[in-house]
């Protein structure tokens, strides 16, 4: 029966595995600040796609790890370079005829292959004046992955993250996403373990996970102005609200140190250190 925990594959970085974390996670932080300037009313999702698509093979000579990426048999391969979330849009949005307007929140995942690593990292842009409550969202949003990534540290419970993301979100009202993940991340894009960003249980398909020096994964939680509850477009990649309501996500990908973690995709407008010791 299931006495037994699941074994899960999670590997453990070798010092020069961990220099290439670096250098793939800071290429990825890197195109999420080129990107900035260019994210302004008028402009299409597809344009921004294509400025990043073209920025990540020719400045940062990476490949985006998105580009032809396979949920399972009954998806198609992902069309395009980044996801670009707007408003209501949970997560995977497909870069398209969109244009961006004036009180839009979008969010941008980039996720990069650089000499055989990946860095996975995303953030909101706000388009011009949005309610205070969306800003709100935003801010809170990138609290609760922060607030997550403080617990990080050799001995800590993986589902500390999750609890800790909990007390932010529902403290300021907002709901959290169960249904996707954060999820280890090396030579593989998506490895093991996954990562909640809801408070859970130890259990058979769950098991207690002790953070380890040298594991990386992501953080990455998406957080709901209103009910928790999504929907999946016509058993394509997009992901909506169900109550269509605004939906924010941050993302970062870290490195777990010998005494706390690293921000492998910290980028210059954070006010957050790169380097956590306990
Ligand atoms: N970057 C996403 C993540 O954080 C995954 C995107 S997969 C794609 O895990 F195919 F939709 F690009
Ligand atoms: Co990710
Ligand atoms: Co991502």
């Amino acid at each position: 029966m299931f006495e037994q925990p699941r074994q899960l594959n999670i590997t453990l970085k070798s010092p020069a595995e961990i220099e290439k974390m670096r250098v793939a996670g800071a290429a990825a932080a890197r195109v999420l600040e080129m990107i900035e300037p260019y994210v302004k009313p008028g402009i299409t999702t597809k344009e921004l796609d294509d400025i990043m698509d073209d920025y990540i093979e020719n400045v940062e000579h990476a490949k985006s790890a998105d580009k032809g990426y396979k949920l399972g048999d009954n998806y198609p391969p992902y069309p395009a370079a980044t996801c670009i979330s707007v408003n209501e849009v949970v997560c995977h949005g497909i870069p398209g005829s969109y244009k961006l307007k004036d009180g839009d929140i979008l969010n941008i995942d980039v996720t990069v292959l650089k000499d055989g690593y990946h860095g996975d990292t995303s953030r909101m842009y706000i388009v011009g004046h949005v309610p205070p409550r969306v800003e709100e969202l935003c801010k809170v949003t990138q609290q609760c992955m922060y607030e997550a990534i403080k617990t990080v540290h050799p001995g800590s419970n993986i589902r500390d993250i999750g609890d800790a993301i909990e007390k932010v979100a529902h403290k300021a009202g907002f709901t959290i996403v169960e249904e996707y993940c954060g999820h280890g991340i090396g030579s593989g894009f998506h490895e093991e373990p996954s990562i909640l960003h809801y408070h859970n249980y130890n259990n058979y398909f769950n098991p207690s996970i002790i953070v380890q020096e040298g594991m990386c994964f992501t953080i990455e939680p998406m957080i709901n102005l209103g009910k928790k509850k999504i929907k999946q477009k016509n058993g394509g990649w997009t992901v909506t609200t169900a109550d269509k309501k605004p939906t924010a996500q941050y993302e970062h990908t870290l490195l777990v140190t010998s005494n706390g973690v690293e921000v492998l995709t910290l980028r210059k407008d954070e006010d957050f250190p790169r380097i956590i010791t306990h």
